[in-house]
């Protein structure tokens, strides 16, 4: 969703060839290449010159903005603001895109959010008599910060501005409903720039006689890596020596500090053509990373950052994991193993939907939070919704200060690294592993399971990240035969068990990459309906488990790719090495090592990722950034 820079600083330092004007520009382009994962669709940047606010935006990929900057450059300043825009309110256009400049040329302003009353809002300005040039919520904020800053001006003659603006946006953000990041610069204080947070991410970068504002610490993570949460309901100026937090009341607040642990490397592509690419094959790492450093001398579970009361978590009755798309799924796998290893009953629940439907949650209830950016919007919703019950609630996040974290009783980091392709893949892998990691520490506690048994599963997870490496090594025949079916225009996935939720990851990493219709089934509701797509030619990709697994699961699926291959079905099977009974009942076969039935998905999800990868790579597809979606998804 949007990205929002700022910066404040001063002229560069000696020696640097930079003029002040270029240090802020430079920052504000490259914090704003940066933050493009996020997903946009216009970009805008503005600054405050000897002249006043000045300001260059354009529909469209960066590109189009740097464009507009040569022939039409900024002139000199020292301080700016920067946007990227994922269109809501107003389509992308010109008009819509930030900043919005208001107030005649004083005030520029961005925001990321919706501003659930700006129609309220905007009906008591246009009886004031002003008049709006785009559709967005934004402008109707902005206009009134204008107001409020002038109505400040007219109540303090004779004060000089410093901190007007800062209490003009307190005012104003006290009147907001909604989500919002507010970043506002005026003409008054041009060394200066102020923002607003309620319920939308925005960090703080120190420097060195310079500061720096971002949706997240990727908007200045070339320059810094020391950064500073806020808080919800917050206000923050920067200038470049200063760095000051109030809440909407004015009070001055504090901020927490912390070290940014990855850096810059992390985020570039390392020679892989994509960041897709890159971070598929990160996934050893990302499991690897994860499951480190989470045992005593003795083998013993310790899980450091878990700071729920081991009391509390052995009275729990019942776990409710919350989260969205990929995450969801991640939830799904890591709700088998939950209820195996622990026996305490465990739902998976789409954030969206979980706090309409008045669910039934109390202090014995564990709420697990599954977010790869810990700004999910939803999830952030329905973690505060169930906190409010009395729930515990634990954080599994990758994104070290964001706001699920931080509003949660507990928090469990996956160390995937930096995810930046808008498509999730290490993190869904880290994800696992980390809820897997709760999951055993659950049954430890509570004396569920051996303490052999668990060492068992550990030792199985430790030898994880090799095997993903050899999936990896071997994608050749997986990649020829998505380049083979680039005109593919549906594909349906099947899986039981833990292979249902992969199946449906499966599917998604296709329509989100691809932009193929795809659909994941549990392959057993495949007769009660879903068989009727089956026509001759149709693709179905069927993750098949171990057949040495329990219960004759094996046996079921094989039946059902028997099943969809006699009405025409062209089936691609990812098995198990050594499993030779599915060969003769597929077109396509694809092995992974031998694991558990439950650590599978660790393994299976693999190969889907990089098919999806390769067929829309063949379509010529921009795989880091798909159409129409965004990152960290920040409106509900
Ligand atoms: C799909 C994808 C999304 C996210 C979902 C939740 O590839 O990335 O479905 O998984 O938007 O995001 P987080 O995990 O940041 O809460």
């Amino acid at each position: 969703m949007c990205g929002i820079v700022g910066y404040a600083g001063t002229a560069p330092a000696q020696g640097t060839s930079l003029s002040a004007n270029h240090r802020a520009l430079e920052v504000i382009v490259e914090g704003l290449r940066r933050l493009e994962y996020r997903g946009y669709d216009s970009a805008g940047i503005a600054v405050a010159g000897a002249n006043g606010i000045e300001m260059r935006k354009k529909s469209g990929k960066l590109a189009k903005l740097l464009e507009e900057l040569e022939q039409n450059p900024l002139p000199a300043a020292s301080s700016g603001i920067g946007h990227t825009r994922w269109a809501t309110h107003g389509g992308p256009t010109d008009e819509n895109a930030h900043p919005h400049v208001v107030d005649g040329g004083a005030l520029s302003v961005v925001h990321n959010g919706i501003i659930e009353n700006y129609s309220v809002l905007k009906a008591t300005l246009l009886k004031r008599g002003h008049s709006f040039v785009s559709q967005t919520d934004t402008e109707v904020a902005a206009t009134l910060l204008g107001d409020t800053y002038r109505e400040l001006v007219l109540a303090e003659p004779g004060v000089p501005s410093t901190g007007r603006l800062s209490r003009a946006m307190a005012a104003v953000a006290r009147q907001l409903e909604g989500a919002f990041t507010l970043v506002a610069l005026h003409a008054d204080e041009p060394g200066v720039i102020v923002a607003a947070r309620r319920n939308s991410p925005l960090v703080v970068g120190l420097g060195d006689g310079e500061n720096f504002l971002g949706s997240d610490v990727s908007g200045f993570i070339d320059y810094t890596r020391r950064a500073v949460e806020l808080g919800q309901d917050q206000v923050v100026t920067i200038s470049a020596e200063n760095v000051e937090i109030t809440d909407f009341n004015g009070v001055p607040a504090e901020g927490r500090e912390y070290r940014v642990d990855w850096d810059a490397a992390a985020a570039k592509k390392d020679g892989y053509p994509s960041f897709m690419e890159k971070e598929i094959n990160d996934q050893p790492d990302a499991v690897a990373q994860t499951l480190l450093g989470r045992t005593d001398g003795e083998g013993n579970l310790t899980l450091d950052e878990l700071r729920v009361d081991p009391s509390v978590l052995k009275t729990i009755n019942r776990i409710i994991v919350l989260a969205c798309g990929t995450s969801a799924y991640a939830g799904q796998v890591a709700r088998y193993a939950i209820e195996h290893w622990c026996r305490i009953p465990t739902e998976v629940e789409l954030s969206h939907e979980f706090r309409y439907r008045d669910p039934i949650v109390d202090e014995r209830t564990l709420i697990v939070s599954l977010s790869q950016s810990g700004e999910t919007m939803d999830t952030l919703m329905a973690v505060r919704y169930a906190r409010e019950q009395g729930a515990k609630t634990v954080a599994i996040c990758n994104t070290n200060g964001s706001t699920i974290p931080r509003e949660s009783d507990a928090v469990l980091y996956t160390h995937a690294g930096p995810e930046i392709a808008v498509a999730s893949t290490k993190a869904f892998l880290a994800q696992i592993t980390a809820a897997y990691l709760l999951g055993l520490y659950l049954a430890q506690l509570r004396g569920n399971l051996f303490q052999g048994q668990i060492k068992d599963i550990l030792a199985e997870l430790a030898k994880v990240p090799a095997k993903i490496a050899s999936v990896l090594a071997n994608a050749d025949q997986i990649k020829d035969l998505a380049r083979s079916m680039a005109d593919t225009r549906t594909v349906l996935f099947l899986g039981r068990h833990v292979g249902y939720p992969v199946a449906m990851e499966g599917a998604l990493k296709l329509k989100e990459l691809a932009y193929i219709h795809a659909e994941g089934f549990a392959a057993g509701e495949l007769k009660h309906g879903p068989i009727a797509l089956i026509e001759e030619g149709q693709a179905v990709i069927v993750v098949v488990p171990s057949p040495r697994g329990r219960d004759s699961l094996h046996a079921k699926v094989v039946s059902n790719i028997q099943e969809v291959r006699a009405r025409g079905a062209m089936t691609i099977v990812i098995a198990e090495e050594g499993d030779e009974s599915v060969r003769e009942h597929a077109e396509h076969v694809f092995y992974i090592p031998e694991t558990s039935t439950l650590l599978a998905p660790l393994l299976t999800t693999v190969p889907l990722q990089i098919f999806a990868l390769a067929l829309a790579t063949a379509k010529g597809f921009d795989v880091d950034q798909p159409r129409n979606l965004a990152k960290s998804v920040t409106v509900e």
